[in-house]
């Protein structure tokens, strides 16, 4: 299957959203240094949250201790009323995958095996297990190839599935990113700025990628510095300044907010693309007309 949604108000309508991830009280320090300050935020069900504000706010900082990367030096995070363990594996184990600000693949590994260790906390076989090699290993194999290749579908990869991951032009490699972390069966999908690096075209199929996992029923929570891709984008806004939260709430009232505007955006935000990105759009959508009328003429 690959993304077919392509408008957020084409998504059925949400049921009541549940609280998945909750922050409370979430304070970190690097010696005297305090990089996130008395942070709350919640992700439910069916939501897609955006975490935005300017370079050096906290904003990864914030996600390292959401996933057992760091531990907080005060508060809680809890995932489904459970509070998580200060192990990375152990919270993609609970629920929780993430993708990373820098590229984080194995490039000598093709693109399929990236997705498979994405597979592993959902394995059970062990050590043991693995080295026989025996029917019950060969079938836990079997299942977790099925399901990587359904995920590389899903994303849009599954004809690439052989190649090594270095190759990959570098939009790619970001998908291939989200794919490993959807690999884990996540409840909640953390994202640092996925659209990082790419194209008009590129951050648009993000976009489209974006809504499909909402839609799978992974709620999402994405720090990106786009503010096109956030507010057309997210249910719920929440913008970091030095550590602390600003203000939070619907992309309408966060992009009209004066502090954000003053801290960060600088200008109010129009929601108009660039002329630039404009062109470039167009151009690749020019280009890709005529690589079809090609095909066709053939
Ligand atoms: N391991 C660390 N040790 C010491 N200081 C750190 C560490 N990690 C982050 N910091 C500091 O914490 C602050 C927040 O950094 P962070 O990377 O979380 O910001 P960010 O909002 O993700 O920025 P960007 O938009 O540039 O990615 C910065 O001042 C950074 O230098
Ligand atoms: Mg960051």
């Amino acid at each position: 299957m690959t993304t077919t949604l392509t408008e957020n108000s084409t998504a059925p309508e949400p049921a009541a959203s549940t609280t998945l991830l909750e922050a409370k009280g979430v304070i970190m320090r690097f010696g005297g240094l305090t990089a996130v300050r008395n942070v709350d935020l919640t992700v439910g069900s069916g939501e897609i949250v955006g975490l935005i504000g300017p370079n050096g706010a906290g904003k990864t900082t914030f996600f390292n201790c959401l996933t057992g990367l760091y531990v907080p030096t005060e508060g809680q995070v809890t995932y489904k009323g459970t509070v998580l363990p200060p192990k990375p594996y152990k919270v993609t184990q609970a629920g929780i995958s993430r993708t990373f600000q820098n590229i984080r693949l194995f490039s000598n590994m093709t693109v399929l095996e990236n997705v498979l260790v994405g597979r592993h906390t959902r394995t059970k076989e062990g050590l043991i297990s693995a080295l026989l090699r025996g029917p019950g290993y060969r079938r836990a194999e079997a299942e977790a190839r099925t399901r990587a290749m359904e995920i590389l579908d899903f994303v849009g990869l599954a004809a690439k599935a052989d190649r090594l991951s270095r190759n990959l032009p570098y939009g790619e490699q970001r998908k291939l990113e989200i794919a490993r972390a959807l690999a884990g069966d996540p409840g909640v999908l953390l994202l640092d700025e996925p659209t990082a690096g790419m194209n008009p075209q590129e951050t648009r199929a993000t976009q489209e990628l974006v809504f499909a996992i909402r839609d799978q029923g992974i709620a999402v929570l994405v720090i990106e510095h786009d503010m096109r891709f956030i507010f057309s984008l997210c249910d719920r806004v929440a913008c970091l300044v030095q550590g602390e939260k600003l203000v939070e709430g619907t992309p309408a009232v966060v992009q009209s907010d004066e502090r954000v505007i003053s801290a960060y955006l600088g200008t109010p935000y129009d929601g108009a693309p660039g002329s630039e990105e404009v062109a470039e759009v167009q151009a690749a959508e020019a280009a890709a007309d005529g690589a079809t009328s090609e095909e066709e003429d053939r």
